[in-house]
């Protein structure tokens, strides 16, 4: 497993912070300039360190106090006269990009990629969220075209009933797919209006571990990413960090960003709203129908099993209506 954003850098303060991390339980906390990230399971009667407090970089456990630092070595034991024991956590690996908190076991030496906008320095807004349903279910919504004229109706689309037809093009590679939509006319919807007016392309791509990104561009480039990075987050939760980028413009960038930072939010609440519905309702067991515009499902599934989409070897394209 490689990096996984697992927190706001924001939300980590003095105090030490649980997250979920490849389905287990870590702590985060700050040592001066430096992000700690030890499993959340004092190894002495298993108490969350994330309970307890932490001072000079060091975390003390809520229950007797064993303290251990960044490395995962017990330095204290209150109470002990003589030399300690050896107690040795494994310590994970974390770093603050971009403004996001990412984990990696020991021993990764890649970077974490936290979202794919180049050149001039971009404008970044941050959102988190959590999410009934799997990284599956998420990922999938993130990257569906067809339910935005439903769940969205009026924000992303829907303001008019007519369907444009899209040319849809399906690649991938060893750990990823994408879909590039074509020759779709400007959506009509509030958000569309504000930000895309001269759109010709826009990409729906799936990456491992978990990170779903959309793309808008128009004629002069890139208007618009979102990068989702998800990760499970309990049994049925999903945990999302989600950052929104676009080209400065100007000083137009920031108000764009703050015009459409508030939709972006409404629109995250309705998609929550669906798939809690679709979760509560599901009967265990019940396998969904998987219908002819399910372009990436599939796909998504076999990339988060570790293995390679079909669309690596057999890309396709197809026309729909949207
Ligand atoms: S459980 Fe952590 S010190 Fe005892
Ligand atoms: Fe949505």
């Amino acid at each position: 497993m490689s990096w996984v954003a697992v927190a706001l850098s924001r939300t980590l303060g003095r105090r030490p912070l649980r997250v979920m991390h490849g389905g287990t339980p870590v702590v985060l906390f700050r040592d001066g300039p430096a992000i700690r990230a030890l499993p959340d399971r004092c190894p002495h009667r298993m108490a969350p360190l994330s309970a307890g407090k932490v001072t000079g970089g060091l975390i003390t456990c809520p229950y007797h106090g064993w303290q251990f630092d960044g490395t995962g070595r017990c330095r204290a034991i209150p109470g002990q006269i003589g030399a300690l024991p050896v107690v040795q956590m494994t310590a994970l690996q974390a770093t603050e990009r971009d403004g996001i908190i990412f984990v990696a076991p020991p021993g990764t030496t890649a970077q974490p990629f936290t979202h794919a906008v180049s050149g001039a320095p971009p404008v970044l807004r941050l959102v988190e969220s959590r999410t009934r349903g799997t990284v599956l279910d998420v990922a999938e919504n993130i990257l569906d075209a067809t339910h935005t004229h439903y769940t969205h109706r009026g924000i992303l689309r829907g303001l008019s009933a007519k369907r444009y037809t899209v040319r849809v093009d399906i690649t991938g590679g060893p750990d990823w797919v994408e879909a590039r939509y074509t020759g779709e006319d400007r959506q009509h919807g509030l958000v569309s209006a504000l930000l895309d007016d001269d759109r010709s392309v826009s990409v729906g791509r799936f990456r491992a571990p978990g990170i779903a990104e959309l793309e808008f561009w128009g004629k002069g480039g890139l208007k618009l990413s979102t990068t989702f990075h998800l990760r499970p987050d309990g049994p049925d939760h999903t945990g999302g960090i989600g950052i929104l980028a676009g080209p400065r413009d100007g000083g137009l960038g920031h108000l764009k960003a703050a015009l459409f930072l508030p939709f972006f939010r409404i629109a995250l609440a309705q998609d929550r709203r669906i798939l809690r519905l679709c979760a509560e309702n599901a009967q265990p067991g019940q396998k969904p129908v998987i219908g002819p515009l399910d372009i990436l499902r599939q796909d998504i599934a076999l990339i988060l099993s570790g293995q390679p989409p079909r669309a690596a070897t057999t890309p396709r394209s197809l026309h729909m209506l949207l």
